[in-house]
């Protein structure tokens, strides 16, 4: 093993150690903590407007198909998931960035689709393969509407 080698395989143990996780699978490096990822995917914080969109649009993911929010302009709403209702009180930005990016690493049979892996989907289509469904923009938009819901 190289240096490098050598140092990324101690800085591993070391999160680990801290119960952090380099989130292996994911579109790219995020430090996941607990149940949450603190830090934004872009180092920006999201839209919250472009976030509303995306959360009713077919290429945003589609979340209406499972889950609905009072008040949310939108021809059709699920139940399959949660209601979202006030979800900005109920959970961090960090829990709700998590549960979008890889809500499989809170519930392992869920039916809510990773949308940011590239490694192990399912539920997603195969155009996905090899990249994730939601780019970290789109993420850090749909983190910052949820997490202004209830406040
Ligand atoms: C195919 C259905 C489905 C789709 C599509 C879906 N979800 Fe989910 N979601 C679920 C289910 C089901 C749960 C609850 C976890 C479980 O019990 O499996 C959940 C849980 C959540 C939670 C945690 C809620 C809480 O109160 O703990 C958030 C936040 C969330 N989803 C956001 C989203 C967002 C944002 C999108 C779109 C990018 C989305 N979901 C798309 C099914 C879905």
């Amino acid at each position: 093993m190289n240096t490098q080698g050598t140092l990324a395989a101690a800085l591993m143990v070391l999160l680990s150690a801290c119960g952090q996780d380099s989130g292996a699978g994911l579109a790219s490096e995020v430090v996941i903590e607990a149940d949450s990822i603190p830090a934004s995917l872009t180092g920006e914080a999201g839209s919250m407007a472009a976030g509303a969109a995306e959360f009713v649009s077919r290429e945003g993911g589609h979340c209406v198909l499972c889950h609905a929010i009072e008040g949310l302009e939108a021809e059709f709403q699920g139940n399959v998931g949660p209601d979202l209702t006030g979800v900005g009180e109920r959970l961090t930005p960090g829990q709700i960035r998590l549960r979008i990016v890889d809500a499989q690493r809170i519930w392992p049979d869920t039916v809510m689709p990773a949308y940011y892996r590239t490694g192990g989907l399912r539920q997603v289509g195969q155009e996905f393969d090899g990249r994730p469904a939601l780019t970290a923009g789109q993420i850090e938009d749909l983190v910052a509407y949820l997490s202004s819901q209830g406040s």
